[in-house]
């Protein structure tokens, strides 16, 4: 029904690929997602080489390693003149729009957009990296990668499995339950009432890679960084709370803080409400500041980012405290079409509807 590694309990590593179309015709494009759809289900069962083809071969004999592989479709792709059909125009979702810039973005185009994104998560990175690395020969002539971006994510450790991000705070305390169906249903999945209908069953995904400042934040008090998020750095609780499962009592945080800024639990904000699944990335080092190139790929999935990212990144973008310590240097938007029936191929449903 759902495409993998949305509600898949979140692996230790990702690897996210955003490519442009070079081909024009919609009979490559289709090829493109035949040989996809079928290489991925076979990477991810057996993470056998697809056959057919030579495979890279640095997974040989490796398990599966909890292989995940998504794939999705960007706004540009739909643009009148962009492929021979005028007819894929027409299917173009209203919820996949262009993302608006924000306030204080510092985005390169060299980590931004994109017509086609696959994301493969799994608990090692080199099969993540070798799924990415074979499904992009696959699309040789037909898709090239514009941008790839790497991101990890400590397993659950200790009691409480706790997993912190790299400003050292939990993350995901507050977040959606993946195991949630009707939680799922009301805020992830396109509904059978949305349109257009071929989207019914997928999602919306947006990705921001967000640099932080790391020699900034570490130069701060404790203080100063739990007023930040609005909670304690050790226990993730909120401010007045104990545990970190406290409920949050916004009046006895800072307005400006992240969490009160993200969701500031007014009558119609829940309708905003997001999936993340977010991975840190650490890329090296930034000769121009003086300064560790790491920070989140921030990535969340819903059913409009109409009423959900872009209202919450909005308000982040005029009034999170957070804006002091990080900034957006890449970001996308893809349409991530429903999951497919043995014999069928992701895309399918857009690409029988043209
Ligand atoms: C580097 C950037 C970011 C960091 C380090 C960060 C970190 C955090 C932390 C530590 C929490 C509290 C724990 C939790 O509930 O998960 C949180 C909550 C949250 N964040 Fe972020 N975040 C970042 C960017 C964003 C962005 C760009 C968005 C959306 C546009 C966002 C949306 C949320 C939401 C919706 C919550 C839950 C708030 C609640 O309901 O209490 N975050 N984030």
């Amino acid at each position: 029904v759902h495409q993998v590694g949305i509600t898949t309990p979140q692996q230790g590593h990702l690897c996210f690929a955003s490519l442009d179309l070079v081909a024009v015709r919609l009979e490559d494009l289709r090829r493109l997602f035949v040989q996809w759809t079928k290489s991925a289900a076979r990477l991810m069962d057996a993470g056998a080489p697809p056959t057919g083809r030579a495979d890279s071969g640095e997974t040989v004999g490796f398990p599966p390693s909890s292989l995940t592989i998504g794939f999705g479709i960007g706004p540009e792709l739909f643009r009148a003149g962009r492929t021979e059909s005028t007819v894929l125009t027409a299917q173009a979702p209203r919820p996949l729009v262009e993302l608006p810039s924000f306030r204080g973005d510092q985005l390169e185009p060299s980590r931004t957009g994109g017509d086609l994104c696959i994301q493969a998560c799994a608990d090692d990175p080199q099969v993540a990296f070798h799924a990415i690395r074979n499904l992009a020969s696959i699309a040789r002539g037909t898709a090239t990668i514009r941008w790839l971006q790497g991101g990890f994510r400590s397993p659950p450790a200790g009691e409480g499995g706790i997993r912190r991000n790299l400003l050292g705070f939990r993350d995901g305390t507050n977040n959606l339950d993946p195991a949630n169906e009707h939680q799922m249903s009301a805020n992830v999945w396109v509904g059978d009432e949305d349109e257009p209908a071929w989207m019914r069953g997928g999602t919306y995904m947006v990705v921001r890679r967000i640099r932080m400042r790391t020699e900034h934040w570490d130069s701060v008090s404790l203080e100063e960084q739990e007023r930040t998020f609005g909670r304690r750095k050790v226990s993730g609780a909120p401010f007045g709370g104990t545990t970190e499962s406290d409920p949050v009592d916004p009046a006895r945080l800072p307005p400006d803080c992240h969490i009160i800024q993200a969701n500031p639990r007014t009558p119609g904000s829940e309708s905003e409400r997001i999936l993340r699944r977010s991975y840190s990335f650490a890329d090296g080092f930034d000769a121009r500041f003086g300064e560790l190139d790491a920070g989140l790929f921030f990535t969340c999935f819903q059913r409009d980012p109409r009423r959900q990212f872009i209202p919450i990144q909005t308000r982040l973008a005029e009034h999170d405290h957070l804006r002091e310590y990080t900034f957006h240097t890449g970001s996308a938007i893809f349409a991530i079409p429903p999951g497919v029936r043995e014999g069928e191929y992701i895309g399918q449903t857009l690409l029988e509807a043209v």
